[in-house]
C-alpha cells in the first residue's frame, strides 16, 4: 500500500462508522494566538470540546499536516520531523450528543483498523494507558476495554508524561490516553479528553470527547519496517531531486552527510509547506521559523558548493535566499573570525544575529561543527533586553497612531475597513504587519507576495467607500483574549496585549460581521464619519510585504 492508499483507507473506514470527513486546518491558525502553527489535527477542534453543539458533525475525520518546532533540533535523526501528516479521528459531545462515542468504540476501531485494514500481525502490537497520577485516576475504564480485545497480549500502564495529554492552557480539554505500538514505536495516540483545565486544575467535564492522532510518516516507516522515516517513499521524489545533485552516497559520508541530508529533506518540506500557504519570512513568530528553515537549509548546501534553486523552485524561499545572500557572506566570515578565538560568546551571537540574520540555531551548529559551545542562556538575555527595546518603542505609537486628534481617530477606523477589504479583494492570507497614522495621511503594511493590479486598488477604494457611505456603526466590547480570538477577531500586536481587550466590530448592512479587529482605539462612532477615502500609492515595503499610502478627506 502506497502512502496515498493508507491516507484513503483511513478516510473511508471512518466514513464509513460515520465520520463526516473535513479538510484539514491551514497550517497558520487564524483565531489561535496560543500556537504559531498546527500542530496536532485536533486544534481547529478545540473547541466543540467545549462546545459540541457548534461542531459541524458529532463525528469527524482528517488528515491534517502539522508543524511541530519543539524538535527542531532533533531532526536530522532517523525518526524527528518538522512537517507531517496526522491522520485523526474525532467525537465531540459524549455522551448527551446522539452518535457520540468514547473509548470503547475509539479503541475498538483503532484495533480493527490497524489489524483488519492495515493487517499488521498482532503479535507485533501492544498498547499503554494511563496508571494515574498528580491527582487524576487511573484510567481503569480504558484498561478494562483493551483487556477485552483477543490478540492484544501486551499492555502497559504508564504515568503522566506518556499518556496523559493536555494543551496546558485555561479551558482547553484535557484527558488520559491509549496509545498503540507497532515494534515498540508508538504510532497511535488515542486522547480522551474528559478533564477541562479550568482555574488551574483539571475538572472533570461534564461533556466528553475523542481526539486520535497518528503520524503518517512514522506508520509507514514501520509498516515498511525500516528503521528511518526518510528511507520511505514519502520522500523518494524529494530524495531523487536531491541524488540528481551532488549530494551522492558519497559525500552523504562526508561530514555528518546523512544527517545533512534529512535536514535539507524536512526543512524543504516545511519551508515549502508554509510558503506555500502566504507565510512570509521575518523577524517575529511564525515568519521567523520560516526563515530559519530557509536560512538553515541554505548554509546545509553550501557546504556541498549548491545554491537553494536547485532544489526549490518556490518563490518565497528564493527571495528569503537573495536576501540572506547579501549577509551571508560577510556573517561567515565574521563567525570564522570568532571560531578562531575558540570562543563565542551569547552577545556575540546576538551580534551575528541582529546585524548577519543568522538564527542562533545555525551560529550554535556551525560553531558545535568545530568544538565550540554558546551559552544560549545569555544570547537569551540579549534577544529579550533587545526586544524590550523595541517594545517600548512600539509602545509610543500606540496602535499606530503617533497623536490622538480627531482627524488620525477617523483614519484609525478606516485602516480597520481598509483590512477587511483587503482580505476580501486578495484573499484571507492578507495580515496587517504595520500601521502608521498622522492627521496627513495612512500608511498601512500587509503580508502580499505581489503588486496589486490597478484593478485591485480600484476595488479596494470602492469597496472601502461603500462601507463608509453605508453609516455602519462601529462597536465595542471588552473581553478575554482567549474569548476575542474565538471569535474570530484579528491583531497583529498579540505580545502587548493583556488578559482582556477590546474588540472593535463593524457589521455590514446585514448585520454580518465585516470587520472585528482587537485593538486599543480610539475610534468613531459611525463609518459615515470617515469621509471619503482615496488610496495613493501601492508598493513595496520589504520582501512580501506591500504598503498602501491613503488619504481621507
Ligand atoms: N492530540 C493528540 C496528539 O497530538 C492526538 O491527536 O498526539
Amino acid at each position: 500500500m502506497t502512502s496515498q492508499e493508507i491516507k484513503q483507507q483511513f478516510i473511508q473506514f471512518f466514513e464509513l462508522k460515520g465520520h463526516k470527513v473535513l479538510l484539514p486546518a491551514s497550517l497558520l491558525p487564524e483565531n489561535d494566538p496560543s500556537v504559531l502553527f498546527t500542530t496536532a489535527g485536533m486544534q481547529q477542534f478545540k473547541r466543540f470540546y467545549v462546545y459540541p453543539s457548534e461542531a459541524p458533525s458529532t463525528r469527524v475525520v482528517t488528515i491534517q499536516p502539522c508543524i511541530r518546532t519543539s524538535d527542531i533540533d532533533e531532526v536530522g535523526d532517523a525518526t524527528h520531523l518538522t512537517f507531517f501528516e496526522m491522520m485523526g479521528n474525532f467525537s465531540f459531545g459524549y455522551p448527551d450528543k446522539k452518535d457520540s462515542y468514547f473509548k470503547k468504540e475509539a479503541i475498538c476501531w483503532a484495533w480493527e483498523f490497524l489489524t483488519e485494514e492495515l493487517k499488521v500481525e498482532k503479535d507485533r502490537l501492544s498498547a499503554t494507558y494511563f496508571k494515574g497520577g498528580k491527582g487524576i485516576k487511573k484510567d481503569i475504564e480504558s484498561l478494562n476495554i483493551l483487556k477485552t480485545i483477543p490478540g492484544l497480549r501486551k499492555i502497559k500502564k504508564q504515568g503522566w508524561d506518556d499518556n496523559f495529554w493536555s494543551l496546558g492552557r485555561e479551558g482547553s480539554p484535557a484527558g488520559p490516553t491509549v496509545e498503540f505500538y507497532i515494534d515498540g514505536v508508538e504510532i497511535w495516540n488515542l486522547v480522551f479528553n474528559e478533564y477541562i483545565f479550568k482555574n488551574g486544575r483539571y475538572q472533570s467535564s461534564e461533556c466528553k470527547g475523542v481526539d486520535t492522532g497518528m503520524g503518517l510518516e512514522r506508520l509507514i516507516m514501520v509498516l515498511r519496517e525500516r528503521k528511518d522515516v526518510f528511507e520511505t517513499e514519502v520522500y523518494n521524489n524529494l530524495k531523487s531531486q536531491i541524488s540528481n545533485l551532488k549530494i551522492t552516497s558519497q559525500n552523504l559520508k562526508l561530514v555528518n552527510g546523512t544527517k545533512n541530508q534529512r535536514i535539507i529533506l524536512d526543512h524543504k518540506r516545511a519551508a515549502e509547506a508554509l510558503a506555500g500557504e502566504g507565510l512570509m519570512p521575518s523577524n517575529k513568530e511564525q515568519g521567523f521559523i520560516l526563515r530559519r528553515l530557509i536560512r538553515r537549509l541554505i548554509i546545509i548546501l553550501k557546504k556541498y558548493g549548491l545554491q537553494i534553486d536547485s532544489i526549490t523552485q518556490n518563490q518565497t524561499i528564493l527571495a528569503e535566499a537573495k536576501k540572506f545572500s547579501l549577509t551571508l557572506e560577510r556573517g561567515l566570515r565574521q563567525l570564522e573570525l570568532l571560531i578562531k578565538n575558540k570562543k563565542i560568546s551569547g552577545g556575540q551571537a546576538f551580534d551575528l544575529f541582529q546585524s548577519y540574520g543568522f538564527p542562533f540555531e545555525l551560529t550554535r551548529e556551525l560553531a558545535s561543527e568545530k568544538g565550540i559551545l554558546i551559552d544560549e542562556a545569555k544570547f537569551q538575555k540579549e534577544f529579550t533586553r533587545h526586544q524590550k527595546i523595541s517594545r517600548a518603542s512600539q509602545a509610543k505609537f500606540k496602535g499606530g497612531l503617533a497623536t490622538g486628534g480627531e482627524i488620525e481617530t477617523r483614519y484609525h477606523t478606516a485602516n480597520h475597513l481598509l483590512l477587511a477589504v483587503l482580505r476580501q479583494v486578495l484573499g484571507g492570507h492578507i495580515q496587517q504587519k504595520g500601521s502608521n497614522i498622522t492627521s496627513e495621511r495612512l500608511r498601512f503594511d500587509f503580508s502580499h507576495p505581489q503588486k496589486m493590479t490597478a484593478d485591485e486598488i480600484k476595488k479596494t477604494e470602492e469597496l472601502v467607500n461603500e462601507k463608509i457611505q453605508d453609516g455602519l456603526e462601529v462597536n465595542m466590547k471588552e473581553m478575554a483574549l482567549v474569548d476575542a480570538r474565538a471569535s474570530g477577531a484579528t491583531g497583529v500586536f498579540d505580545d502587548r496585549y493583556g488578559d482582556k481587550v477590546k474588540v472593535y466590530t463593524i457589521c455590514d448592512k446585514n448585520g454580518t460581521p465585516f470587520s472585528a479587529e482587537i485593538c486599543g482605539g480610539p475610534h468613531i462612532k459611525n463609518t459615515k464619519e470617515i469621509g471619503e477615502f482615496k488610496i495613493i500609492k501601492e508598493e513595496s515595503s520589504s520582501a512580501g510585504i506591500r504598503r498602501i499610502r491613503a488619504k481621507i478627506s
